[in-house]
């Protein structure tokens, strides 16, 4: 009786530490999406080599928003030495390409907007989709990869271009170095 009894313990025991050890490795290892309540988030983002769109890509495994990939009209060339020279000039002299759609954000509370960043600012087909959209009253939830230099101005600037929205603190990462854990204790962190 006692023999059973100390059996029936060791069960229970071994129970509830699996159960808590199952609860800890879904939380710390992800794939467990944020509680976002009722709000509609959008994840928007232009990227030429995949790494901003990777960044997306997790962000909407998280939030189980919609995405939305912003696609110049006319694609950039596959050369990358003319596009950085393509992007200097559309900085210079503030040129914002056309888009395949400008995409539209009405329905939308929260919207992630991602972009690489193109000559210490976000690329130009950011900026269309931001001059383009009316963010007045939304939350922006800025994101961007670099190869070195930071997000230079490029959070202060889609600040200056989506007037009357609130830009949040953003996700900042070196090229494809983005993991999920840094993503999701980001967006924890900004109680949306
Ligand atoms: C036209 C152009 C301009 C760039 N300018 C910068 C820059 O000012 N600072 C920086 O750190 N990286 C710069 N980069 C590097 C990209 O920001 C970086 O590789 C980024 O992760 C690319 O993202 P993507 O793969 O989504 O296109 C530039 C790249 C290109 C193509």
């Amino acid at each position: 009786m006692k023999k059973t009894l100390i059996y029936a313990l060791i069960i229970v025991i071994l129970a509830i530490l699996g159960l808590l050890c199952y609860v800890i490795y879904s939380n710390i290892q992800g794939g467990k999406e944020i509680d976002m309540g009722d709000k509609k988030i959008l994840i928007a983002y232009y990227s030429y080599n995949g790494n901003t769109r990777a960044v997306a890509e997790k962000i909407q495994n998280l939030t189980n928003g919609d995405l939305f990939e912003i696609k110049p009209k006319k694609e950039y060339s596959k050369d990358y030495n003319e596009v950085v020279s393509l992007a200097e000039e559309e900085k210079q002299k503030d040129i914002r390409p056309e888009l395949v759609d400008n995409g539209n954000v009405k329905d939308y509370d929260i919207i992630f907007v991602g972009t690489p960043v193109w000559w210490y600012t976000m690329a130009g087909p950011v900026k269309t989709f931001l001059s383009k959209n009316d963010f007045s009253g939304k939350i922006i939830v800025p994101f961007c990869t670099h190869g070195g230099g930071g997000a230079s101005a490029t959070y202060t600037d889609m600040q200056n271009l989506a007037k009357g929205a609130t830009v949040t603190e953003g996700y900042t990462t070196y090229e494809d170095s983005a993991k999920e854990s840094e993503i999701r204790a980001w967006i924890n962190k900004l109680k949306l």
